[in-house]
């Protein structure tokens, strides 16, 4: 019975197909309309004169006697998941109308485009021809007919369904303004893994995923923790907006027995190209202005003893054990709530009107990894996301000094597939690979072999294609001239990403990040080993931080972008950098990375950061001589070929300390130079175990550093405990924008509350 019925229906797209559509016993005149968002049985199908078609029982056609009037509009009736031609309880109502202005098929795409305006119509194709790759043509043929097509109509309509803000009439503007991102979730299915169905088989299996994911996000979003707190969405500033110069900034360099101490150089240090900041001056001199020589980190400055020994250990440790990233069911939490949920707080009203939709990120990664650190989601599809092991920078990352955290990369799409736009995990690695080697500027082992030829790339710059385990560094200038504007390169990625470089879609330079990388940055509490002999990465999230490259900036516009700076400086010193953006987007680094954050509220639940909590990030990701294109880690990265690792497979014990061009541990010289573990010279358990009574360094004891950092970089668990608990007061407090570092006594004798502008900070700067 149930194939007769899909027999039927085969055979009336194919009639359809042909090009046909009239009945046996009809005039010229008839036309067979097919409505799909899957097969819709039993509707209403009108033309716009209300002539009504005669349906076709058990399928989805739908014959007009008398020629059409456009737009068709469809109402009633109810979606036939399993094509089974009758109702039963997997099939649901159609409860929006669809329409269509032209053709002979009705779906949820000809509805969202459909506008009375022909010219609005054809830009609304447009635009979803762009954002989802699909000709205009396709677009409007049938869900069934095409796995791409299946999967966005599930995809609209899932978005449809659990945001009411999102409707049939502003659904495409809200995609054309970025508001949205459909795309996302559209290239998260990877099709490759269904060449086995048909398009039609998908349609019912992706229709049936979606209407379980609905009703199961519906569940979700019930038990969503709800947002408690101040609205966030504001761009004003209520501490001080030099807030993007860091806590560090304002530490005494000097001591009363006019020691030396230089914690600045980790930060403010000689840049190489295309990094124009190159700040080692202000090792020497505190050259604030009348606007930045107050300290805006008041926290620095509190006596939190009493409130930390309120909290007892127990307390502290099931809170940093609980994770508030995920749920139980490995939902991730945030994800849930931005998209389907968002807290009218968080939404940031763009022309003074909330449009209660996220246009910023959306947390989706799922930190868990396959055995060569690629992330994968719930169903075992690859989130893009993949984690590295690295050597964390010096002084506030040490977990020593409060926090434990990781850093992963996603690399833009294109850079994951092959030529015929399908996923390859070989083609992700090599691409992968090469950009390690452009930020690094070295050759770089890719652990297996490739065969060159397959790729038609000299990996190996050897000038023959053969085979290679090797990314061999080799710049080779690209030649900007002959065909201006477009760059022509000698340099390659592989698969996709080739002929995006070709086309200028995708650029590569040493020491660049190809446009479109995004980082994620999870900082932690210090978690505590269950048979308390150690630390590790905690699950409690203190923060999640994303940036993304959202433009690529040529050497020459950095350079002219420092340089505007440095005038700026000099016309106006006490100006204040301006920094752009709001809550939901991010904050810019006007030197195309976006920035954004997300921090606990008052109940420990994750929370977008407000503008004036994002503007630290901007400083430090954009403003100093010690980063290579914004970041910190990736330079960092360990160079081994399986260095593609997450913490909690295997943690830092036994890292070797890296050695630097001065031939001096890295670590070890920072203890020498700064003659205290970090920034503030708060850390007691560093200066206890590392100097003796007069300060100075016990130099058998920084030699058990270079055969492994965590001798200095883990603290002991007392310690790592009243850290958590010291942090856990600033969250009671949501007072991040006063400072976020994490400590038990004021901070007075070794900070400023205000320098003198222009002091001599004692320091002869150190450069590499
Ligand atoms: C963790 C990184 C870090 C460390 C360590 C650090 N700084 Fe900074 N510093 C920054 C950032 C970020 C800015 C803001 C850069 C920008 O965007 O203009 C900054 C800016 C400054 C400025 C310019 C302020 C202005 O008005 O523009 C001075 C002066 C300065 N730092 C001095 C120091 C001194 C002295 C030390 C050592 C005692 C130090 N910094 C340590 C990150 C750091
Ligand atoms: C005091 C300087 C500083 C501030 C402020 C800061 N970061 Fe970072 N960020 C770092 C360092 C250092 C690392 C590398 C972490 C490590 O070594 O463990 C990092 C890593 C990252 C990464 C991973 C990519 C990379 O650069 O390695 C992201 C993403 C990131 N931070 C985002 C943010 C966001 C968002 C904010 C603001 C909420 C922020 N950061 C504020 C210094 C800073």
């Amino acid at each position: 019975m149930f194939k007769k019925v899909l027999l039927s229906t085969i055979a009336a797209y194919f009639l359809v197909g042909c090009g046909g559509g009239s009945s046996s016993n009809s005039s010229d005149t008839s036309t067979t309309i097919i409505v799909e968002r899957g097969a819709v049985l039993n509707a209403t199908v009108k033309d716009a004169l209300n002539q009504i078609a005669i349906w076709n029982k058990g399928t989805n056609s739908y014959v007009f006697k008398n020629s059409i009037t456009y737009p068709i509009s469809v109402i009633g009736g109810f979606v036939d998941i399993n094509n089974d031609g009758i109702k039963n309880d997997s099939d649901f109502d159609l409860d929006i109308e669809l329409k269509s202005s032209s053709g002979k098929n009705v779906t949820l795409i000809s509805t969202i485009i459909y506008n009375q305006d022909k010219i609005r119509e054809k830009n609304n194709l447009n635009i979803l021809s762009k954002e989802f790759s699909l000709s205009e043509e396709e677009l409007l043929n049938l869900p069934s007919s095409k796995k791409e097509l299946a999967l966005l109509s599930n995809v609209i309509y899932k978005n449809l369904e659990l945001n009411s803000a999102i409707t049939l009439e502003n659904i495409v503007e809200l995609i054309s303004l970025n508001k949205i991102d459909l795309k996302q979730e559209y290239e998260k299915i990877d099709l490759q893994n269904y060449t086995n169905l048909s398009s039609k088989e998908f349609l019912e299996k992706n229709e049936l995923e979606t209407i379980d994911e609905i009703k199961d996000i519906k569940i979700l979003r019930e038990k969503l923790p709800s947002y408690i707190g101040t609205d966030l969405t504001s761009t004003e500033v209520l501490n001080e907006k030099s807030a993007y110069i860091s806590p560090q900034c304002y530490t005494k360099t000097q001591d009363e027995n006019l020691n030396v101490y230089n914690p600045c150089y980790s930060c403010h240090i000689n840049s190489d190209e295309p990094n124009y900041i190159d700040d080692w001056d202000l090792q020497e001199s505190y050259a604030f202005s009348e606007n930045s020589y107050k300290n805006p980190f008041t926290n620095s400055f509190k006596d939190r003893t009493t409130l930390v020994n309120a909290i007892n250990d127990n307390q502290i440790l099931e809170y940093i054990n609980q994770d508030n990233y995920k749920d139980e069911n490995g939902n991730i939490i945030l994800n849930t709530k931005l998209k389907y949920d968002l807290p009218k707080e968080w939404d940031f009203a763009y022309d003074g009107v909330k449009d209660s939709v996220w246009s910023g990120y959306v947390p989706d990664c799922y930190f868990n990894f396959d055995d060569e650190g690629f992330d994968k989601d719930k169903k075992g599809e690859f989130t893009g996301w993949r984690v590295f092991a690295y050597s964390p920078f010096l002084g506030t990352f040490w977990p020593t000094n409060g926090s434990t955290d990781d850093v992963l990369i996603r690399l833009p799409k294109s850079m994951m597939l092959d030529e015929n736009g399908d996923f390859s995990k070989e083609i992700y690695k090599i691409n992968l690979a090469i950009v390690e080697s452009m930020i690094k500027r070295k050759d770089i082992d890719l652990g297996f072999e490739v065969d060159e030829s397959k790729y038609g790339v000299d990996l190996n710059h050897n000038n023959i294609l053969d085979k290679t385990s090797t990314i061999v560094y080799k710049w080779i200038t690209p030649d900007a001239i002959s065909n201006y504007p477009k760059i022509i390169y000698y340099n390659y990625y592989v698969g996709l990403a080739k002929s995006k470089l070709e086309t200028n879609e995708l650029n590569i330079a040493p020491g660049l990040y190809p446009n479109g990388t995004e980082f994620l940055h999870s900082v932690r509490y210090i978690g505590i080993k269950d048979d308390k002999s150690g630390i590790k990465l905690a699950n409690r999230m203190k923060e999640l931080r994303y940036a993304k490259k959202t433009t690529w900036n040529t050497y020459a516009q950095l350079s002219n972008a420092a340089l505007s700076e440095i005038k700026e400086k000099d016309t106006f010193p006490d100006r204040l950098r301006t920094i752009k953006g709001n809550i939901e987007t991010g904050l810019t680094t006007g030197l195309g990375w976006n920035y954004q954050g997300f921090i606990e509220d008052i109940n420990g639940n994750l929370r977008p950061q407000s503008y004036e909590e994002t503007l630290s990030c901007i400083g430090c990701h954009s403003g100093i001589g010690a980063i290579t294109d914004s970041t910190f880690a990736f330079p960092r990265k360990f160079d081994s070929a399986d260095s593609w690792y997450h913490w909690s497979k295997k943690d830092l014990t036994g890292t070797k300390d890296r050695t630097l061009s001065n031939s001096k541990g890295e670590f070890a010289f920072y203890l020498e130079q700064n003659k205290a573990g970090d920034e503030f010279r708060a850390n007691d358990e560093i200066k206890n175990l590392f100097f003796d009574a007069n300060g100075n360094l016990i130099q058998s004891e920084v030699d058990k550093v270079a055969n492994d950092i965590t001798y200095l970089i883990y603290p002991s668990v007392q310690r790592a405990i009243q850290l958590n608990k010291a942090y856990k007061i600033i969250v009671n407090e949501q007072s991040y924008i006063y400072g976020k570092d994490a400590h038990i006594k004021p901070l007075n004798a070794t900070v400023y509350d205000e320098v003198e502008i222009d002091k001599k900070t004692g320091i002869s700067a150190i450069k590499f």
